[in-house]
């Protein structure tokens, strides 16, 4: 008996990676998606400088667009946007002229405004996709407060900015520890489509990678310049298939 226990015991260690390995992958579906805009305010722009500043501008923008490629409800709000925090951009209110917007008066944490709770319970999804402004308080405050209520949260690290990359690191770190996915927007975006086949798949996102992913749209282009025009030149011609 004894043996056998201590040999399950020491088997159990030497397969601990394996066990840790069959974590199961949650993945994103469509269907069950909601994708929140949360503070990325003008005035709060200004405290993300763990970005460039384009790149982070465009990457608010870009995660705002999500909703758009897949038609998944959006819920926008804001804090105390009448003082320094500001409005959302113009091109993110353009972009959903119809979705909700709660304003929040006071709440640092959008959990605890009872409208914004009312937005996200009447979407009627398990999985919300969110970004904010800064990481380690909006962002990080919320996500955990769908943890505690039982929703899967997917994080998009490139669209939270904060003030430093210690601040952003161990905030993305006590998201994880909360069983936050804590994700690029490629990553978010292809687990959406899941296959170039569907729709939208590559005849629909092939074009919105062009306008706010360059580093796929890019490659999208040089394929059909080369298909459409292109020579193979010397040196080339020698290079392994
Ligand atoms: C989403 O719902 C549609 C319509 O019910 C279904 O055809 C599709 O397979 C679903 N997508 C996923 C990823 O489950
Ligand atoms: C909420 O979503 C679930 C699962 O998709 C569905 O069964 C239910 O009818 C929905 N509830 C409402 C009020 O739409
Ligand atoms: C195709 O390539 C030729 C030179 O190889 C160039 O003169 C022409 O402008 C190109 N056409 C397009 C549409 O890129």
């Amino acid at each position: 008996m004894r043996l056998s226990a201590s040999l399950t015991l020491s088997a159990a260690a030497f397969f601990g990676s394996v066990f840790a390995d069959a974590v199961p992958f949650e993945r994103l579906n469509k269907n069950d998606s909601l994708l929140l805009i949360l503070d990325l305010q003008e005035g709060l722009y200004n405290l993300g400088r763990d970005f460039d500043p384009t790149l982070y501008r465009d990457n608010m923008i870009t995660h705002a667009a999500i909703g758009q490629a897949f038609d998944i409800p959006v819920v926008m709000t804001t804090s105390s946007q009448s003082g320094p925090n500001g409005p959302l951009p113009q091109e993110i209110l353009d972009m959903y002229p119809d979705a909700p917007l709660i304003m929040r008066q006071g709440e640092v944490d959008a959990w605890d405004n009872a409208d914004f709770r009312a937005a996200v319970q009447a979407a009627n999804k398990s999985q919300i996709i969110v970004a904010g402004l800064v990481t380690d308080v909006c962002t990080t405050f919320l996500a955990l407060s769908l943890r505690a209520e039982g929703y899967s949260v997917w994080a998009n690290i490139e669209a939270s900015g904060t003030t430093t990359a210690l601040i952003r690191d161990i905030s993305n770190d006590r998201m994880q520890q909360a069983g936050v996915h804590v994700v690029s927007m490629f990553s978010i975006v292809c687990d959406l489509m899941r296959d170039w086949r569907n729709t939208p798949g590559a005849a629909e996102l092939i074009p919105w990678f062009d306008r706010y992913y360059p580093a796929y749209g890019y490659v999208a282009r040089s394929h059909r310049a080369a298909v459409e025009n292109g020579t193979v030149i010397p040196g080339e011609a020698e290079l392994p298939s």
